[in-house]
């Protein structure tokens, strides 16, 4: 398959900042990955989660290079996507906090039970269970191509979004 690719790095035509004025009127659903590498336990907020394929289903999150949770994403092979749900402001906000230890990461988040070691959100509207089937070079971030191994359905109801620089429920 042939790849179209337009290389702007050298051109610098539009800058990151340019870029993320845009897509502040955007308005991307809000899910937290979470992973467990060899007992690293981790999660963190995304904007980027996209369905990519149906058949077979597959997944993608971008993921910050630089992100602390990259290399443990990448070592642990597999993640959940927690979809939070509308009134899940607070949950999107800790998992986007930065320098938090891992072991203060959990302290007051309230977790479902479940037989596989990635953590999962109570309260989200769905958990969607992937193994990494591609990581695609994407410029500072990574492309995590997930495989859905599994998903469960929580409550229906009002998905949680971010647009213009602020959560709203919708
Ligand atoms: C609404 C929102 C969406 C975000 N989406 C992403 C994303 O898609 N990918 C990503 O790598 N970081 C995203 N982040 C940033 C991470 O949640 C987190 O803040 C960042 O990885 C810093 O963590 P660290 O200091 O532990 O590396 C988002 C943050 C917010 C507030």
């Amino acid at each position: 398959m042939r790849r179209r690719r337009i290389d702007s790095y050298d051109r610098a035509v539009v800058t990151g900042d340019e870029l993320r004025e845009a897509m502040r009127r955007f308005a991307p659903g809000i899910a937290v990955v979470t992973l467990n590498a060899g007992g690293l336990r981790l999660g963190i907020t995304v904007a980027s989660l996209v369905s990519l394929s149906l058949e077979p289903p597959l997944v993608g999150v971008s993921v910050g290079t630089s992100s602390s949770a990259h290399e443990p994403l990448r070592e642990a092979g597999q993640f959940v996507v927690n979809l939070l749900a509308g009134d899940q402001e607070r949950v999107a906000q800790h998992f986007a906090r930065s320098g938090v230890p891992p072991i203060a990461l959990w302290s007051g988040i309230s977790l479902r039970e479940s037989p596989q070691s990635e953590p999962q959100l109570e309260g989200a509207l769905a958990w969607i269970t992937c193994r990494t089937r591609d990581e695609l070079d994407a410029g500072d971030h990574t492309i995590f191509v997930g495989e859905v191994l599994s998903l469960e359905l929580g409550r229906p109801g009002a998905a949680l979004v971010y647009v213009g620089g602020g959560y709203r429920s919708v």
